[in-house]
C-alpha cells in the first residue's frame, strides 16, 4: 500500500523522538512492501521562528491532504510569552479542528516489565492496568469563545464551554465502539451535578447505551474519577470524557504507568485521516541530548497503522517489538532501573526496528 504520511517533529525533543518512529516505519515498509511517503511540516516554535506563525497555511493544506498525521510535540519555555493568538500550542488546536479530528483515545497500559515503576502499591496495580481515555477533542471550552474584559474597574475573564447533542453522540458512539473491542465496560465522566453540558451529556449518553445492552455503562462524577484512578485504577475498561476533563485524567492516568514517556495517543476523524502522537510535551530540558523515550512515539505509529491504515498485523508486529526490547532489559534513562542496560534514544529505535 501506498501511503502519504505528513510529518510533524514540532520543537523540543520532538525531532529525535519523531526521528525514531520513522525508522520503525521504514521497517515496516521494508518487510510488507508498503510505501510510506512522508512531508515534513514546521508546526510550534520552530514554526514561529521562521515564519512569525505556529503553522502556516500551506502547512496546514498538506496535513490535510494526507493519509496520516504523525507529530512529536510542540512549545517550550522560549514561545511562553507570544500573544495567544500565535502560541505553539494554538498550532495544535488548530490542526485538531481544521481536520476533524474529534475523538483522542488515549490508552494507558502498564507494561509488565515496567511494573515496577508504576507509583501505586502492588496490590493496586493488580494483574496490570489497561485503560482507554477517550477525550472529546474539537469542543468544549478550548474551542468556546473567550474574552478578557473591564467590568466595574477590574479585569473579568470568560471562557464559555459549549456542547451540542451532536457532538456528545459522536464521540460517545466511538466510545461505546471501542468498549464492544475490548471488555465491554464503559465509564462516561462528567460534572452533572454541577454543568449544564455535563447534564446534557450524561441525558444523551444514556439514550445512546440504551441501543448497546451488551456494554456495561456507567456514570461517574469527575472529581470521583480521579480519586478512582489512583484507588482502584483496574476497575476502568474506557472512559469517555469532554475536552478539558480528559486533558486532566490523562495525564494523571499516564502517570500510573510509571512513564509518560510510554503513552502513544491517536486523533481520529469521522473518515481515516488520523494524527498520532506521543502523550507527552516537548522536554526543552533533554532536547537535543538524544535521552528521550521514543517508545511513545513508536507505539502512536503503530496506532497509525492500526486505525489509518488498517494494517492491524504491521501494528502489532510493532508492539511485540517493544515489547521484546523491554523483556531483554533495554530501557531509557526515564524507565530505567536495576539489573537493565541503559540506552539512548536512537539505540531505542533501533533495538525496536531490528526487532521487526
Ligand atoms: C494535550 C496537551 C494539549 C491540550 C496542549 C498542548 C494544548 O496538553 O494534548 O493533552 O491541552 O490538549
Ligand atoms: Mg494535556
Amino acid at each position: 500500500m501506498n501511503k502519504k504520511i505528513t510529518v510533524l517533529p514540532g520543537d523540543g525533543i520532538g525531532p529525535e523522538i519523531v526521528a525514531e518512529a520513522i525508522k520503525v516505519l521504514n521497517k515496516i515498509s521494508e518487510k510488507y512492501g508498503h510505501s510510506f511517503e512522508y512531508t515534513y511540516v514546521d508546526i510550534g516554535g520552530c514554526s514561529i521562528d521562521k515564519y512569525g506563525v505556529p503553522i502556516t497555511d500551506e502547512g496546514m493544506e498538506i496535513c490535510k491532504r494526507s493519509d496520516s498525521v504523525l507529530l512529536g510535540a510542540v512549545g517550550g519555555p522560549k514561545w511562553d510569552n507570544c500573544p495567544p493568538a500565535i502560541r505553539p500550542e494554538k498550532a495544535l488546536l488548530a490542526v485538531r479542528k481544521e481536520l476533524g479530528l474529534f475523538a483522542n483515545l488515549r490508552p494507558t497500559k502498564l507494561f509488565a516489565q515496567l511494573s515496577n515503576a508504576s507509583p501505586l502499591k502492588q496490590e493496586i496495580v493488580g494483574n496490570g492496568i489497561d485503560l482507554l481515555i477517550v477525550r472529546e477533542l474539537t469542543g468544549g471550552v478550548y474551542f468556546g469563545e473567550r474574552k478578557t474584559e473591564e467590568v466595574d474597574g477590574e479585569l473579568v475573564a470568560t471562557d464559555i464551554m459549549p456542547y451540542s447533542e451532536s457532538e456528545i453522540e459522536r464521540i460517545g458512539r466511538v466510545a461505546i465502539e471501542t468498549a464492544m473491542k475490548r471488555n465491554k465496560k464503559l465509564s462516561s465522566v462528567d460534572k452533572a451535578n454541577v454543568l449544564d453540558t455535563s447534564r446534557l451529556w450524561r441525558k444523551t449518553m444514556h439514550r445512546l447505551s440504551e441501543e448497546y445492552p451488551q456494554v456495561e455503562y456507567s456514570d461517574i462524577l469527575v472529581d470521583n474519577t480521579a480519586m478512582q484512578l489512583i484507588k482502584n485504577p483496574t476497575q476502568f475498561d474506557v472512559l469517555v470524557t469532554e475536552n478539558m476533563f480528559g486533558d486532566i485524567l490523562s495525564d494523571e492516568a499516564s502517570m500510573l504507568t510509571g512513564s509518560i514517556g510510554m503513552m502513544p495517543s491517536a486523533s481520529l476523524s469521522s473518515g481515516t485521516l488520523g494524527m498520532y502522537e506521543p502523550i507527552h510535551g516537548s522536554a526543552p530540558d533533554i532536547a537535543g541530548m538524544n535521552i528521550a523515550n521514543p517508545l511513545g512515539t513508536i507505539l502512536s505509529a503503530a496506532m497509525m497503522l492500526r486505525y489509518s491504515f488498517d494494517m492491524a498485523k504491521e501494528a502489532d508486529d510493532i508492539e511485540a517489538a517493544v515489547n521484546k526490547v523491554l523483556d531483554n532489559g533495554f530501557r531509557t534513562g526515564d524507565i530505567m532501573q536495576e539489573g537493565c542496560k541503559k540506552v539512548s534514544c536512537s539505540e531505542m529505535g533501533d533495538l525496536v526496528s531490528q526487532s521487526i
